[in-house]
């Protein structure tokens, strides 16, 4: 069930064999890539659009948000699947109104993003044993962005609770905090190896739905701009610091913007002073990826009237819980601080940045 449309391998080729990943030296994209598409060439499911029979079927069911649903993935089966133009040209900004405060079946109602996340890889930044905390700033500069994620079992197209679902992305001059390394802000500064900024985990409720605080994600070299998530299956919280315990991860995957959102966020400070260069979705390796079979992007609204007010965006995320995969952390965390660990992190994409 799982094909590529030959234009969008062509592209893929062509972004990873011509633009050499400069940000992260020791990341090697390409490998990232191969290892994603091994993966959508397996028999796991890459989207939805099986679940619309039973969707369909569940008449009892008075919630408009799977009602939405069924609606999404009868016009996705009209057009067979989606692909990367399809997500570059799609508009994820939203008329509906709702805010950071409305019920659940109110956000999800409308055209959310029915999607799953393929199996992909962490990158060389995942720092484990981060703190279950709803606002990931630490007080941090940027736009303010609240997200929503819900997190849908592809084997059952029910909801699942209790996930916890873990998300860091850069700040926003395009530095992830838990990680000393070259392409990675000032490498000098070893301070940033405790520094917990945009990184976090939440619960999500009984439909599924879980909620960070953060700022718009900024922008490094070599890559669009973009969030990582991980889903721990089977994970509860130890009370007396607010981490994991037990578990497995399911799950590894990462969300995009509209690209004219992040040229509208990108125009306001601090981003404006970031002088890395920035790369388009539309040339990013990943998105494509990503793109061919889901919807990766955010939906979203503006708060105000201007980006710098703020944000609220949306997405739902397809996963089998069942899955086990084992990313590699660039970094530990825990009681002594970050602590380096020597196989490094990234998994297929190499061992950590250093240099
Ligand atoms: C939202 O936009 C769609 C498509 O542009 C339009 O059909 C719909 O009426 C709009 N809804 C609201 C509440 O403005
Ligand atoms: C949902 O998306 C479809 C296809 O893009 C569109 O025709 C429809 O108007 C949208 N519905 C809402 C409620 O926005
Ligand atoms: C992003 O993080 C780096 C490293 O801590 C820091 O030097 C930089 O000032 C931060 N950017 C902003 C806008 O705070
Ligand atoms: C939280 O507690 C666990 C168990 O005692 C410990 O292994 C871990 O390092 C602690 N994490 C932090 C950030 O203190
Ligand atoms: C990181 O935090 C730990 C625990 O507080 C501390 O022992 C260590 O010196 C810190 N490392 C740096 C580089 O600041």
């Amino acid at each position: 069930m799982v094909y590529f449309a030959p234009s969008f391998i062509a592209l893929a080729a062509s972004v990873f064999f011509s633009a050499p990943a400069v940000a992260h030296p020791g990341h090697d994209i390409a490998e990232e890539i191969a290892e994603r598409a091994a993966y959508l060439a397996s028999d796991s499911y890459t989207d939805l659009a099986h679940c619309a029979e039973t969707l369909k079927s569940r008449q009892a069911d008075l919630i408009s948000r799977r009602k939405a649903m069924v609606q999404h993935l009868r016009t996705k089966r009209g057009i067979v699947k989606r692909d990367f133009e399809d997500v570059l040209n799609t508009d994820h900004h939203s008329n509906a109104s709702v805010t950071p405060d409305s019920p659940d079946d109110v956000v999800f109602a409308g055209n959310a993003s029915c999607i799953l996340q393929p199996e992909t890889t962490e990158g060389p930044y995942w720092v484990s044993g981060e703190y279950v905390r709803q606002d990931i700033t630490d007080g941090n500069p940027g736009v303010p962005l609240t997200f929503d994620i819900q997190v849908i079992d592809t084997t059952t197209c029910e909801p699942i609770p209790q996930v916890a679902v873990e998300a860091w992305h850069c700040n926003s001059t395009g530095v992830y905090g838990g990680v000393v390394a070259g392409g990675n802000g000032n490498s000098a500064d070893a301070s940033n190896i405790n520094n917990t900024m945009f990184r976090g985990i939440q619960f999500s409720n009984e439909n599924g739905i879980l909620q960070f605080d953060t700022t718009f994600p900024g922008h490094y070299s070599g890559r669009t701009t973009h969030i990582h998530v991980l889903a721990h299956i089977d994970s509860t919280i130890n009370e007396q610091n607010q981490t994991l315990t037990g578990g497995h991860i399911s799950h590894v995957g990462q969300l995009f913007f509209d690209q004219k959102l992040i040229t509208d966020a990108e125009s306001v400070e601090p981003y404006a002073s970031n002088t890395q260069s920035l790369m388009l979705n539309a040339n990013d390796g990943i998105f494509a990826q990503e793109a061919a079979t889901s919807d990766p992007v955010l939906n979203y609204v503006y708060l105000g009237d201007s980006v710098d007010e703020g944000l609220f965006a949306w997405v739902t995320v397809g996963i089998d819980p069942n899955a086990v995969t084992e990313p590699h952390a660039a970094v530990s965390f825990g009681e002594n601080g970050g602590v380096v660990n020597p196989g490094g992190g990234g998994g297929p994409g190499g061992p950590p940045p250093s240099g």
